[in-house]
């Protein structure tokens, strides 16, 4: 930097006597600053054009490899009716959980509470089996139910489902055959 550019601009007065010079920056540091913003053109255009490193990206493919390591659990605990138990060890294991997980909203017969009782004919989510696998796991959160699916597992599920069908059916004299089967909704 040379001499002659050591232009003071003069307002040391308004500024506790701190002089300021009026010099061009040097050459190194104008450049630099031009290339970070040519580099990050480049470097935008790498990331989100040609390589796609996008977040998004990253996230779908993070996701992917979960899938591939921990597969469809989903499909295990969306049984259908078809594969339910109702065998009464499965019925009997049903209850214990029923009092540990069900019975503070659904009442200590299962007469209701919080939550709607199983002894009537009235079913707000559908009284076959796939409709009550279909309520427990996924809950209905808006009014209170919890969804039960990776509280419990699809074992548990099945056998809590299976108690809450066996105290249906012994409540109105519904068949267990007509409530897993494919029938459809009794009439009110
Ligand atoms: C915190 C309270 C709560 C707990 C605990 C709870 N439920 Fe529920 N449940 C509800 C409520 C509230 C509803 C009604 C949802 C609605 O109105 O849509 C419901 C609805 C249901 C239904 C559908 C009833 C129908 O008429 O369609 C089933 C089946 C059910 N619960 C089973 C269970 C089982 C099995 C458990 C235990 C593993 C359980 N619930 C635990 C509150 C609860």
């Amino acid at each position: 930097m040379s001499q002659e550019n050591d232009r003071l601009l003069g307002h040391a007065d308004e500024a506790d006597g701190i002089d300021e010079y009026d010099n061009p920056l040097p050459d190194w540091w104008v450049g630099l600053f031009w290339l970070t913003i040519v580099w990050a053109i480049g470097y935008s255009l790498h990331y989100h054009v040609i390589a796609n490193r996008s977040q998004e990206r990253a996230l779908a493919n993070e996701m992917a490899a979960a899938e591939a390591r921990w597969p469809a659990e989903e499909a295990a605990t969306r049984m259908s009716a078809a594969e339910l138990d109702v065998t009464d060890d499965a019925i009997s294991r049903g209850r214990t959980l029923y009092g540990q997980y069900c019975v503070a909203c659904h009442g200590v017969d299962q007469e209701g509470g919080i939550g709607p009782s199983f002894l009537d004919t009235e079913w707000i989510h559908g009284g076959q089996a796939d409709d009550i696998l279909r309520t427990i796991v996924e809950g209905v959160p808006a009014k209170g139910m919890v969804p039960w699916e990776g509280v419990l597992s699809p074992t548990q599920i099945n056998d809590v489902a299976a108690f809450v069908i066996s105290r249906h059916s012994e409540a109105t004299g519904r068949p267990i055959a007509d409530i897993v089967g494919e029938g459809a909704d009794p009439p009110p």
